[in-house]
């Protein structure tokens, strides 16, 4: 039988991030040793309490079905921590708790965007930003911000964008990929634009905690109420906490939209794991040392890795002030040869950079960039140090 699929499919690709996470794991299984810079994940293992948590859950028979939008007790841990970390005021009629921080995003674009919207989003974007808004028949406008200033938002430039049909800005800070952060001025420029055009903020802001070199990370909605009013503010515990199988992200937002996404949960997937979110209230309550520690051993990868890659000739890379990738610029490398071909793209250089040197990471192209290339510094130090090795021998190996 020929099938016919739906147009919305064709719209979008699969996720690059987790294809190239698939094919590294290929690889490893293979038993071909690879230095896997492309995952999107800490290296630490879940904490132990968290752990203990989830087994306790299992032992008390916590296995069932829950409300849908999220267990009480996990909805005043992340009412406290919104308030602690940030003085946000939720009830929890505003709090909904999904299967990941990217389920929550999805909920949001299929319960606030329809045709014909068009939502702006700063590129270099995470990779399913575009691709979730199209899914809703909707249009990605999208904000480009400069390796040069530190990918800041650019007020005007982000006006100039504005039209009748923008619903909606996306922010990431810290961001994956550039690992930059944007301060208080930008956001409270951002702020005013998304008030007097009367736009929603979506902020993303999973990698908060991931912070290095004493900056800050601010949340946008933290500004006044009246932005607050006007933000849906998204996390999770998978990168935070070394979480990413549990699938537990969540969002604080005004009334009628968490209502509306909740409602989109409960006809798709129902409620988040019971297990997972008896662990992530532990986490959320309890993982503050965790996270002290894993930051500090981020910070010295980081450095190692920028280090490592601003050594090679042919790359240059800013120091990311968040989250867990650099970002370097490789654009220098176009038109460079090797016996099997030519680099034309990011892409042509992570395939020939694992295949030549069993490096992994991610090309720019699905972040929006055809000058980048996206290493993660999540695997421990002696990874880091080998493969920048490898790196610098494969590049060296270019004509
Ligand atoms: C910017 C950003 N947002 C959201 C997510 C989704 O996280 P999860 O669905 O694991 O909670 C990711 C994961 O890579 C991310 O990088």
């Amino acid at each position: 039988m020929a099938l016919t699929l739906a147009t919305r499919t064709t719209r979008i690709v699969a996720s690059p991030t987790l294809q190239m996470a698939a094919t590294v794991k290929a690889m490893k299984a293979k038993g071909i040793p690879v230095f896997d810079f492309a995952a999107g994940e800490p290296a630490q293992e879940t904490p132990d309490i968290v752990k203990q948590a989830a087994q306790a859950a299992i032992q008390a028979n916590f296995t069932k079905y829950t409300p849908v939008t999220g267990i009480d007790e996990l909805k005043e841990a992340i009412i406290d921590t919104f308030r602690s970390t940030h003085g946000l005021d939720y009830e929890k009629s505003q709090i909904l708790v999904s299967c990941g921080a990217k389920h929550t995003l999805y909920n949001f674009t299929q319960a606030f965007l329809e045709a014909g919207d068009e939502v702006i989003v700063p590129s270099p974007y995470w990779v399913s930003y575009p691709e979730q808004i199209l899914l809703a028949d909707a249009t990605p406008v999208f904000l480009k911000t400069e390796e040069s200033s530190a990918y800041a938002i650019d007020a005007a430039s982000l006006e100039a964008l504005i039209t009748k049909k923008t619903k909606a800005i996306i922010l990431n800070s810290p961001c994956n990929p550039t690992g930059s952060l944007y301060d208080r001025a930008t956001l409270e420029r951002v702020a005013e634009l998304a008030i007097r055009h009367d736009l929603l903020v979506v902020s993303d802001e999973i990698y908060e905690h991931l912070v290095y070199d004493g900056h800050q990370h601010t949340s946008i909605a933290s500004l006044s109420p009246e932005i607050a009013s006007r933000t849906l503010v998204v996390n999770g515990v998978s990168k935070s906490y070394s979480m990413t199988g549990w699938r537990i992200g969540y969002a604080g937002g005004p009334k009628d939209l968490i209502a509306a996404m909740g409602h989109i949960q409960s006809q798709s997937t129902s409620n988040p794991a019971s297990i997972s979110q008896k662990a992530a209230v532990v986490a959320i309550r309890e993982g503050q040392t965790f996270i002290d520690s894993m930051v500090q051993d981020l910070d010295i990868q980081r450095t190692t890795m920028v280090k490592g890659l601003n050594a090679i000739p042919g790359i240059t890379c800013p120091t990311p002030r968040g989250a867990f990738y650099a970002f370097p610029n490789i654009s220098s490398l176009m038109g460079r040869q090797h016996s099997k071909g030519i680099i034309r793209t990011p892409s042509d250089l992570a395939q020939y950079l694992l295949r030549e040197g069993n490096v992994a990471g991610v090309a720019g192209e699905p972040f929006g960039s055809l000058e980048h290339i996206r290493f993660s510094y999540t695997p421990p130090m002696s990874v880091i140090k080998e493969g920048m090795e490898r790196l610098a021998a494969a590049i060296h190996k270019l004509q």
